[in-house]
């Protein structure tokens, strides 16, 4: 069976710390390992609209030696026109992974389930642990190297609900860090991801806290971080997040509360005047290019890594 990454918490700790590694060294030489060479296919799907992980994994691929089909969901109707289930025997049957950004998790666990190539999750609507693992490269760069990560203080703010805030908890937890989020009553994050971080964080020496309360997550905090207060098909709900959201903004007076030396985080695309101010994602305390920079290293990490695993 092969080895997939749905969901943060399908590395271990120590997994997840080989990853990281690996994808140090393809900071160093993008053309340290070439697993793809052939070049084998990778099929990269979207349903959802995006251009920093459609750049990063076809780029990624190419540089590891394969060949990237990006697969535009509109024409694929994954689940509309044929099953999952059918796409995924068609597709597995030709490249060497799958990666899939989608709605529901339930359809790439249903991937997963019949896939004979490892499947990647490049975002749901309940994870999106790529991007976590590219903001823990982040820090890790920034803190002086991957052993670092553990005892960092992460702050998120803003829709504890989203994808970003659950991938935050459980990649977070897995790497030792100690994670709090915090979000509007109505916004915080699901029972079953924070009951899971939880777990992990007790074996990793990590923590979890939620709270509605921005000021006390960002204390102290290493690194805070945001995300947009409307995701992606929440559009609807634009005006009505507004209001509740606007106390969550990560502006130069929260910022304040954190750690002298903190970076800011944001998986972009970000809204200046919404969930952060211009000041503090422009500012010299913001590392979002290296982190879009470091979706490349460590997605070609990852797909070293699965591509490997047994
Ligand atoms: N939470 C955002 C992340 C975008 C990369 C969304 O799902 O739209």
């Amino acid at each position: 069976m092969p080895r997939h990454f749905l969901r943060d918490d399908d590395l271990t700790p120590a997994e997840q710390r080989e990853v990281l590694e690996l994808a140090m060294a393809f900071r160093e030489d993008r053309y340290v390992r070439t697993p793809l060479a052939g070049p084998r296919g990778v099929a990269i799907l979207f349903d959802k609209p995006t251009l920093r992980t459609q750049v990063s994994f076809a780029t990624g691929v190419a540089e590891l030696g394969g060949f990237p089909l990006v697969v535009d969901g509109r024409l694929a109707q994954v689940g509309v026109r044929e099953s999952v289930a059918d796409v995924t025997r068609v597709l597995d049957r030709q490249v060497a992974a799958i990666v899939w950004r989608t709605f529901g998790q339930e359809r790439i666990e249903e991937m997963a389930a019949v896939s004979r190539v490892p499947v990647v999750n490049a975002l749901t609507d309940q994870f999106h642990p790529c991007q976590v693992l590219a903001d823990l490269l982040t820090v890790a760069q920034h803190r002086g190297g991957v052993s670092a990560l553990a005892t960092q203080r992460l702050a998120y703010v803003g829709d504890a609900a989203n994808n970003m805030a659950a991938s935050y908890l459980l990649g977070g937890a897995t790497a030792g860090m100690h994670v709090a989020v915090a979000g509007p009553a109505g916004y915080l994050p699901d029972d079953a991801v924070v009951e899971r971080a939880t777990a992990i964080a007790a074996s990793t020496g990590g923590s979890v806290a939620v709270t509605t309360d921005a000021a006390a997550a960002v204390a102290g905090a290493d690194v805070v971080a945001t995300d947009t207060w409307v995701s992606m098909g929440d559009e609807d709900e634009a005006d009505e997040r507004d209001a509740p959201f606007r106390p969550y903004q990560v502006d130069d007076a929260l910022l304040a509360g954190a750690a002298p030396d903190a970076v800011f985080l944001h998986c972009l695309p970000a809204y200046r005047g919404k969930e952060v101010t211009a000041e503090v994602i422009d500012g010299p305390r913001s590392v979002v290019w290296d982190e879009a920079e470091n979706r490349l290293h460590a997605q070609k990490a990852l797909l070293t890594w699965l591509l490997e695993a047994r």
